[in-house]
């Protein structure tokens, strides 16, 4: 699938390779990557771990560890090239374009420094990228505003205290205020609840959901379950060692994946969308990506496997509205 940029997109993703630099040799881990997530539409990233679902979070924002690199193809944020950008522009994209929220949440607070002082810094920064005034009493009224808009009971008190003082849902909350504070137009979020527990998990993605509503927010969500994704997005993409194996809308993906992997995905884990028969587990085992198998990724675990898939890696095609990568379609 070709991807343009016709303004509708806030991310357009073509032919994307990310590379790390080990001990053992280079690890793609990411490669030939399309995706495009439009204005304000709700994306999933769902795959096994060791996917690459991170590493496509991190080239999003420019926030690659230091051994990787981008080795192919381009990727588009707000319609700037993503990888060409360093200094003032990465700092002021980061922020103000996207803002991206973490598993462990404590990482994107300062420990030492209270939470009001904290978003008061958010303010400040926006308003030196905006080339506007900062009034410290109305950017506190906005704080405790933003406090509000993610539901945190008591703001007020709430505002004064320490990140140690918080619980984790509360401190998932700060930061997701945090980044509204910055007007993104793009919120990333890595397994944003998985440290946290069931009911408060719950919260945080009806949170998460119903900002994207009233914000007009773009959202990419990366998960391990495809229930989650279902439930929180327009559109998800299941990933396969480094590759996008299929996308669709999240209905469809979840009722009728096409690639063997998507709905080898949908049988392995319980569901609340549909009646299903025995939960089966994927047999084999993820690739080693020092040393991926040739052809299709995913055809020594294929049960449909043919010879051609051994050989040559499939392109995408298009079916039925969705983008498949696979022989079975090709
Ligand atoms: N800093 C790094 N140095 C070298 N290799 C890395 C580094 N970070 C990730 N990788 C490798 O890149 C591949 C993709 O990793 P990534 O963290 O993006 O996967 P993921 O889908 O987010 O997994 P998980 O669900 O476990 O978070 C893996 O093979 C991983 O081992
Ligand atoms: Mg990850």
């Amino acid at each position: 699938m070709s991807v343009s940029d016709d303004g509708e997109d806030i991310v357009s993703v073509e032919d994307l390779s990310v590379t790390y630099r080990s001990v053992y040799g280079p690890i793609k881990a990411l490669g030939g990557i399309n995706l495009k997530v439009k204005r304000g539409e709700s994306v999933s990233i769902v795959g096994e771990s060791g996917s690459g679902k991170s590493t496509l979070g991190l080239a999003t924002v420019h926030l690659l560890p230091q051994n990787a690199s981008y080795t192919g193809g381009r990727l588009m944020l707000d319609g700037k090239d993503v990888a060409t950008m360093h200094g003032r522009e990465l700092m002021a994209m980061r922020g103000n374009t996207a803002f991206m929220i973490f598993q462990d949440p404590l990482n994107t607070l300062n420990p030492v420094s209270r939470i009001d002082a904290q978003m008061l810094e958010a303010v400040r920064s926006r308003a030196k990228h905006d080339n506007t005034s900062f009034n410290q009493e109305e950017a506190l009224k906005e704080a405790v505003q933003k406090l509000e808009d993610v539901r945190m009971p008591d703001p007020a008190s709430i505002i004064r205290r320490y990140p140690h003082q918080l619980s984790g849902g509360q401190i998932q909350r700060v930061v997701i205020a945090m980044g509204l504070l910055m007007r993104p137009k793009l919120m990333i979020a890595d397994e944003p609840t998985s440290a946290l527990d069931v009911t408060v998990q719950a919260q945080v993605l009806k949170l998460l959901r119903e900002l994207q509503r009233e914000y007009n927010m773009s959202i990419i969500f990366i998960t391990h379950d495809i229930n989650v994704a279902y439930g929180i997005s327009d559109r998800i993409v299941v990933m396969y060692a480094g590759e996008v194996v299929e996308s669709g809308p999240s209905d469809k993906m979840t009722k009728n994946a096409q690639h063997p992997y998507a709905q080898a995905l949908i049988k392995s884990v319980p569901t609340t969308t549909k009646k299903q028969g025995r939960l089966t587990a994927i047999s084999g085992s993820p690739p080693n990506m020092l040393n991926p198998p040739s052809g299709c990724r995913f055809h020594p675990r294929c049960p449909y496997v043919m010879n051609v898939c051994t050989t040559t890696s499939p392109k995408e095609t298009i079916k039925d509205g969705d983008a498949v990568r696979c022989w079975l379609y090709g």
